[in-house]
């Protein structure tokens, strides 16, 4: 079954909304463990909008399963993600006036960069995950250059206007998991995830952990992060 990891963000959009200390996204991880997730995704930004700088570092002594810190390839954060050491590194292409990270990395054009960045990484024994599109020669591209794993962007699938194009980008992802599968490659998905739509990315095998956020968060605000969190864990079942 895949595993639930969960993005807590956007609990720390909501203490930065004021530039105060709560709410806390470490107690936000912290709970969201205990309610049953598989691991706690975090993305620091370079304009650092939400997380910052000592939520990582506190993240990474409170989180007891898997800590998958979002990352950029820019050589500030590249050099806080080596002195932090996650577990899971995932590179994601990162725009500034963006609301959230659109669209996948290109590997292909990134490829020399990325290829040193991963090293470097990897050389910690962090595992590093490329945040992509299912597109078979970015994800031969990943391999080659040295990623453990991929994580498949689902926001097209989850942001289709029609059953039709969601079911022809259900299809793209399930490829791309198959192919990776096939490479060697572990396969993550996420973005754009909700209750109503994880269920079915969670049915395809070759994936192993759904990175969720916005989702959970804007549940969790209404009924408490405990009831968010069982909910999509139903849900993914
Ligand atoms: N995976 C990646 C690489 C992301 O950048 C994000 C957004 O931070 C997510 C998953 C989670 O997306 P959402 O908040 O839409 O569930």
């Amino acid at each position: 079954m895949a595993k639930l990891c969960v993005n807590i963000d956007h609990v720390a959009t909501v203490r930065q909304a004021r530039m105060d200390v709560v709410p806390d996204p470490v107690e936000a991880a912290i709970m969201a463990e205990k309610a049953g997730a598989d691991g706690i995704t975090a993305h620091l930004r370079e304009d650092r909008r939400h997380i910052n700088d000592k939520d990582v570092e506190r993240l990474k002594a409170a989180v007891k399963r898997k800590f998958n810190l979002e990352m950029s390839l820019s050589a500030g954060i590249v050099s806080k993600a080596l002195s932090i050491v996650p577990d899971e590194a995932t590179i994601v292409p990162e725009k500034r006036q963006e609301l959230t990270t659109e669209g996948g990395l290109d590997v292909i054009v990134n490829f020399k960069k990325l290829k040193t960045v991963i090293s470097r990484l990897k050389a910690k024994n962090i595992d590093v995950s490329l945040f992509i599109e299912a597109d078979p020669k970015q994800i031969k591209a990943s391999r080659e250059a040295g990623a453990d794993l991929i994580e498949i962007h689902t926001g097209r699938y989850a942001n289709a206007k029609t059953a039709e194009i969601m079911d022809k980008e259900f299809i793209k992802i399930k490829d791309g998991a198959v192919y990776a599968r096939s490479l060697g490659l572990k396969v993550n998905a996420g973005h754009g995830l909700t209750y109503g739509n994880a269920g079915k990315i969670a049915g395809i095998k070759e994936i192993e952990d759904l990175n969720i956020g916005h989702n959970i968060i804007a549940r969790a605000v209404i009924v408490g992060m405990d009831k968010a969190v069982k909910e999509m864990i139903k849900a993914v079942k």
